[in-house]
C-alpha cells in the first residue's frame, strides 16, 4: 500500500543512496531495494521488504491488458485512476466506458482486485474460518458505529458494522432520518464516546438533512461545552466554532433524481480515503456514507409495470456499487428505504420497495414501526447474525437515544 512509503524510507536509512544521476524516483526505488537485498538479511526481512516494495509500487491501469493511452484516457476521464477505482465500478460499466468485452473487463477487475488483496486493503478471496473471525474482530466487529439508544446497537450486534449495508425501513415518520441524523453526529466522535473518529457524507434525495438537527444533537447530548443551564432551557454551546466543526465533517450531496444519484456515487471514491491503521486520530477519513432514502428517484421516475426491470436493474447497480465501495475503503453504508403496502395478504402489513433486489442487497435490514409519542420500535428483519428481535428506541431532540423510564 502508498502509505507503507514512510516505513519503507526509515528501513533504508541504513542503505547508502543510489547514485545521483538516477533522477527517476522508479529506478532510484528499484535501486534502493537492490541495495537492501545485498546486505545480509533474514529471509523474513527480505519478504518484508519484498512486501513494502510490492505495496509501495502503484497499480498502473496502463498496464492491464487491453488498456492503451485512449481506452486509459476514457477511464481517467470517467473519474477511474487506480485499483479501487476499477473495482467498485465493476465489469459491465468499464465494458461500456472501454468499448471492451465484458470477459476482458471481468479480468480487469480480478487483477485489480488481487492487487488490493495483496496490499492489504481487502479481505483475500480464500482464508481460513479462524482468519475470517480474527479479520472480523479487527476490521469490522472493533469498529461498529453506535446509534445512541443501547438497545438498537444491541440489536445490531454492537452497532452499525462497517463494510456491510444496513437499511433502515418504515413508513414516514418513522425515525429513518433522525437515526441518520444521530449517525452522522457520532461517527465523528472518538471511540470511547461510540463513534470512529471520522467524517460522513451524506446522499440526500428527499432535501431533509437539516444542519439544525446536528446542532439539536451535539448539543443536547453535550458532545461540545455548552453554557450552563437550568434542565427546561436548550443548550447553548460556549463556543459555537465546536458546532461548526460538526457540521464541517458531513458533506452533503443534494441528489435531484435517479441518474443524478448515480452520479454522486461515481464521483464519491474521490472523497474516500483508505483505512491505514498507523493513522493519527483525527486525520481525516469518511467512515460512513448516508444514503437518504435510497428508492425514492427510482420509484417515482421508473413508473408503471413496463420500467420495473430497468427500474430494478438501474437500482441494483446503484446498491452493488455503494456495496463494493464500504468494502474496499471499510466504511459504514447506511440507507434508508420507504414501504408500500403488501398485496400478497400475507405476513406484514407493508414491505420495503425495491423488491428483491434490495432485500438481497442490504446486508442488515431493520425495519421502524412507530409507536406512541416518540417511542419507536425496530426489527432485525433480515440479517446473516442476528435473530429477529426488537428494540424499543425514542427519537428526540436529542437524536436517538432509549427509552427514558
Ligand atoms: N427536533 C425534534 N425533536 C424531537 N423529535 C423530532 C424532532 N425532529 C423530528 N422529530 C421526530 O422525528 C419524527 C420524524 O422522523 P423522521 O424524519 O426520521 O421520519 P422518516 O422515517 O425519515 O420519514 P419519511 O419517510 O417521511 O422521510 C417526527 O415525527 C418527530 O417525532
Ligand atoms: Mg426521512
Amino acid at each position: 500500500m502508498v502509505k507503507k512509503a514512510t516505513d519503507k524510507k526509515e528501513k533504508n536509512k541504513e542503505v547508502e543512496m543510489p547514485d545521483e544521476n538516477l533522477v527517476n524516483e522508479e529506478d532510484v526505488k528499484k535501486e534502493l531495494l537492490k541495495e537492501m537485498l545485498a546486505v545480509n538479511r533474514t529471509p523474513e526481512e527480505i519478504e518484508e521488504i519484498k512486501k513494502d516494495e510490492m505495496e509501495v509500487e502503484a497499480f498502473d491501469i496502463s498496464k492491464l491488458d487491453g488498456v492503451g493511452t485512449v481506452r486509459k484516457t476514457r477511464l481517467n476521464e470517467a473519474g477511474i485512476f487506480n485499483a479501487m477505482d476499477i473495482v467498485t465500478a465493476g465489469p459491465m460499466p468499464l465494458a461500456e466506458l472501454t468499448g471492451m468485452e465484458v470477459d476482458a473487463t471481468a479480468k480487469m477487475v480480478r487483477k485489480a482486485r488481487e492487487f488490493l488483496e495483496n496490499s492489504g486493503v481487502i479481505r483475500n478471496s480464500f482464508m481460513k474460518a479462524s482468519e475470517v473471525l480474527e479479520y472480523r474482530d479487527r476490521k469490522i466487529n472493533s469498529k461498529r458505529l453506535k446509534t445512541g439508544s443501547l438497545e438498537m446497537d444491541k440489536l445490531l450486534g454492537g452497532g452499525i458494522e462497517p463494510q456491510a449495508v444496513t437499511e433502515f425501513y418504515g413508513v414516514y415518520g418513522c425515525g429513518k432520518t433522525q437515526i441518520c441524523h444521530s449517525l452522522a453526529v457520532i461517527a465523528q466522535l472518538p471511540k470511547e464516546q461510540g463513534g470512529l473518529s471520522g467524517e460522513v457524507i451524506w446522499i440526500d434525495t428527499e432535501n431533509t438533512f437539516r444542519p439544525e438537527r446536528i446542532r439539536d444533537i451535539v448539543l443536547e447530548n453535550e458532545y461540545v461545552p455548552i453554557q450552563k443551564r437550568k434542565k427546561t432551557e436548550i443548550a447553548v454551546p460556549v463556543n459555537e466554532l465546536d458546532v461548526t466543526k460538526f457540521l464541517d465533517k458531513i458533506m452533503v450531496a443534494r441528489a435531484t433524481s435517479a441518474s443524478h444519484q448515480d452520479l454522486i456515487l461515481e464521483q464519491l471514491s474521490r472523497s474516500l480515503q483508505l483505512e491505514d491503521d498507523d493513522k493519527k486520530e483525527g486525520d481525516p477519513r469518511v467512515v460512513l456514507v448516508i444514503v437518504d432514502s435510497l428508492t425514492t428517484h427510482f420509484r417515482s421516475e421508473y413508473l408503471g409495470r413496463g420500467l420495473l426491470a430497468p427500474r430494478q436493474a438501474e437500482l441494483g447497480k446503484f446498491l452493488h456499487k455503494i456495496a463494493r465501495i464500504a468494502e474496499v475503503y471499510n466504511i459504514a453504508v447506511v440507507v434508508t428505504n420507504q414501504v408500500l403496502a403488501n398485496p400478497d395478504g400475507f405476513g406484514a402489513p407493508i414491505k420495503a420497495v425495491g423488491g428483491n433486489i434490495v432485500a438481497h442487497t442490504s446486508t442488515y435490514r431493520i425495519w421502524l414501526r412507530k409507536g406512541a409519542k416518540s417511542k419507536r420500535i425496530a426489527k432485525m428483519d433480515d440479517s446473516p447474525q442476528h435473530a429477529q428481535n426488537e428494540a424499543v428506541f425514542a427519537t428526540e431532540l436529542c437524536g436517538v437515544c432509549d427509552i427514558k423510564e
